[in-house]
């Protein structure tokens, strides 16, 4: 397919990888005319066969419509895209909404190269499963110029009905999503850490969920707690002291060490108090932390 005129009414998605076919998918669900490009041909046929139109080259997929999105595994597989099929001239009058994971420094070079070559950007990060995609659990963080935002509602609206506009900053959308996966990491590998002293000391792993459900609720209330304490600057007010935490860190070292499991996560989490006591902390909240991470300020 080459050279098509490019239509109002469809979309293009260059990238069918899991996130980018659940992308195609879920618009053609929706009732848009969806172009598709990706590296290797199966992914293009696979769409083919749920309704979408084939595209040979990137190019035809910049061609065959005004709005473009892009979702490959990094900016650095995009930006070779872009050289080695030549793409940048085509950027003229399109509508590139951008939605792999990237660098700011990624973020803004590319803005630069789209917005030199003539084109518009919605900028990007999805914060949810692809099959979560055109359902209320859907996630997108974008930022663009209000317009350009606005042009690509019902794109966007089909695959999150409440995708947040972050504002003009286009930075926006990797720092939050970032911050974001910090919070679900550093939860996530303690869980996981966990479970592999429970299953190292002889704790069944339907004990340590059962119990580990039971703090749930209680952590949902700690974290609304430290974010509002950072905001408002109220780091010092504490049931529980940096320095209760810290020893209780050591406890949890003292066991995994007995018990044998790796002590990587706990040392780098002792450091990290360790630099609080340092910082003269020791008798300030768990959130007063945000000056060790963040010691500009
Ligand atoms: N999957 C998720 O749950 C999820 C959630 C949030 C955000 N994201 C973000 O969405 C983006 C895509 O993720 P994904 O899960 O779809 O990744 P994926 O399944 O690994 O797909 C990667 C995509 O990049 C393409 N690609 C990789 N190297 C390439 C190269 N050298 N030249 C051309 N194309 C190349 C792949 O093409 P081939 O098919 O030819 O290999 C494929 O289309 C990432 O930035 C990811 O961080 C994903």
């Amino acid at each position: 397919m080459n050279n098509q005129q490019a239509t109002s009414s469809g979309v293009s998605v260059i990238g069918l990888g899991a996130m980018g076919s659940g992308i195609a998918r879920t618009l053609i669900e929706k009732g848009f005319t969806v172009s598709v490009w990706n590296r290797s041909r199966s992914k293009v046929d696979a769409l083919v066969a749920s309704g979408a139109i084939g595209c040979d080259e990137p190019v035809d997929a910049l061609n065959a419509n005004t709005h473009v999105i892009v979702c490959v595994s990094d900016y650095a597989v995009w930006n070779r895209i872009i050289q080695e099929h030549n793409l940048a001239s085509h950027f003229q009058d399109r509508c590139i909404i951008q939605l792999t994971t990237g660098t700011i420094d990624d973020v803004q070079n590319h803005a630069l190269s789209i917005h030199d070559n003539g084109g518009r950007l919605v900028e990007g990060a999805i914060m949810c499963y692809p099959r979560n995609l055109g359902t209320d659990e859907a996630a997108l963080l974008l930022s663009g110029e209000p317009d350009v935002l606005d042009e690509c509602g019902a794109i966007l609206g089909a695959l999150d009905a409440k995708w947040t506009s972050l504002g003009e900053d286009i930075n926006q959308p990797s720092v939050l999503s970032r911050s974001l996966m910090s919070g679900l990491t550093g939860a996530l590998m303690g869980l996981v850490n966990g479970a592999a002293i429970c299953r190292a000391g002889g704790v069944p792993l339907d004990v340590f969920m059962k119990f580990n459900e039971g703090t749930n609720s209680i952590l949902l209330a700690e974290q609304k707690r430290l974010i509002e304490a950072i905001r408002d600057g109220r780091t010092e007010e504490n049931e529980a002291s940096i320095k209760a935490w810290r020893e209780g860190n050591q406890a949890l070292n003292s066991v995994a060490a007995s018990l044998g499991t790796d002590l990587t996560l706990q040392n780098a989490i002792q450091e990290v108090f360790q630099e609080g006591h340092r910082k003269g902390l020791d008798e300030h909240d768990l959130s007063a932390l945000v000056d060790v991470f963040d010691p500009g300020q």
